[in-house]
């Protein structure tokens, strides 16, 4: 049987992707618990690092060794992918010693490439495209949050990039609006708005799509990879910053959220990581658990 791949969100259907996080939650609360679990035991999860990285490498090693199997962290410093080896030939090789391969890097072909040549399952842990994994992780807190975002407005308030991609894919697969507020020139991608025309509105001012919204989200203004472009960026992204102010035009019971890591007085004022509305340390922390699942799932294929 072919590897199932997790490289968008779309390689799962809406009913896998409920199930899985529901299990994600009980996973949390075993955990919590002081539970224990090892449902990996002797499996190997190799993680290929072509970007920095905080949460998604602790929370994937950690992940493992907590269901009893471990991690390999491979940077391409240090391998024969820094030194040119062709990426299907990593893949063949690699593949045919561990049971699961995570890959961050920059152009969302590479993880294509890789899944394409890969025996074993390959999950995407961000491409410049897509970063399904923290989706997962912020469905996951809403729901632990405030139940169901199905009929739920969504602002996304900042560049239109990996992580509004994948919001945009979670619109579709988890049944909401999203509103993306962001400067001329720094909107979602065309071709991923045009197949989501029906889910996902455009506008310029952060205000009008913050407004009754049910969840307000950013990200940094330049991403990795974007670095010579952050003056600019600092210029254009002026005006589009989360904070109490913005907050107050969306509903009642509003959550914030962000990936992490966050510049204070870029996309969020100094005050909004602590504000009331704000979940993002249990949105980061739910990174761990929505990853044991998705492991569970792809190596496993069990979703409970
Ligand atoms: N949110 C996220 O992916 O964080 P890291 O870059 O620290 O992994
Ligand atoms: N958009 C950010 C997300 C970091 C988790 C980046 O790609 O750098």
């Amino acid at each position: 049987m072919a590897a199932r791949h997790f490289l968008t969100l779309n390689d799962m259907t809406t009913s896998e992707l409920e199930q899985l996080l529901d299990h994600a939650s009980r996973l949390r609360k075993e955990w919590r618990a002081g539970k224990t679990r090892d449902s990996l035991k002797n499996r190997v999860l190799a993680m290929i690092f072509e970007k920095s990285s905080t949460r998604t490498r602790v929370s994937f090693e950690a992940g493992m060794t907590q269901l009893g199997g471990a991690a390999l962290f491979l940077s391409p410093r240090d391998t024969q992918l820094g030194r040119g080896e062709p990426i299907e030939d990593s893949a063949i090789v690699i593949s045919s010693m561990v049971d699961a391969v995570m890959i961050r890097t920059f152009a969302h072909d590479t993880v294509e490439t890789f899944a394409a040549a890969s025996s074993k399952p390959v999950i995407n842990a961000l491409t410049d495209e897509f970063h399904p994994c923290q989706l997962l992780a912020d469905m996951q807190t809403f729901r632990e949050h405030r139940g169901s975002i199905r009929g739920a407005t969504v602002a996304w308030i900042g560049d239109g990039n990996n992580m509004c991609h994948s919001y945009i894919n979670a619109a579709e697969q988890f049944d909401f609006h999203l509103n993306v507020a962001c400067p001329e020139g720094y909107e979602p991608d065309q071709s991923l708005l045009n197949a989501h025309s029906d889910r996902v509105t455009v506008v310029r001012e952060p205000e009008a799509a913050a407004r009754n919204a049910n969840l307000l989200v950013t990200d940094v203004w330049a991403s990795m990879g974007q670095e010579d472009e952050q003056k600019a960026r600092e210029k254009a992204f002026r005006n589009y910053q989360i904070n109490p102010a913005l907050m107050s035009v969306a509903a009642k019971d509003a959550l914030f959220m962000h990936c992490l890591p966050a510049h204070r007085g870029e996309e969020i004022s100094t005050d909004m990581i602590e504000h009331p509305t704000s979940v993002v340390w249990h949105e980061a922390e739910n990174r761990l658990h929505a990853q044991k699942a998705l492991l569970e799932f792809l190596i496993l294929n069990r979703l409970d």
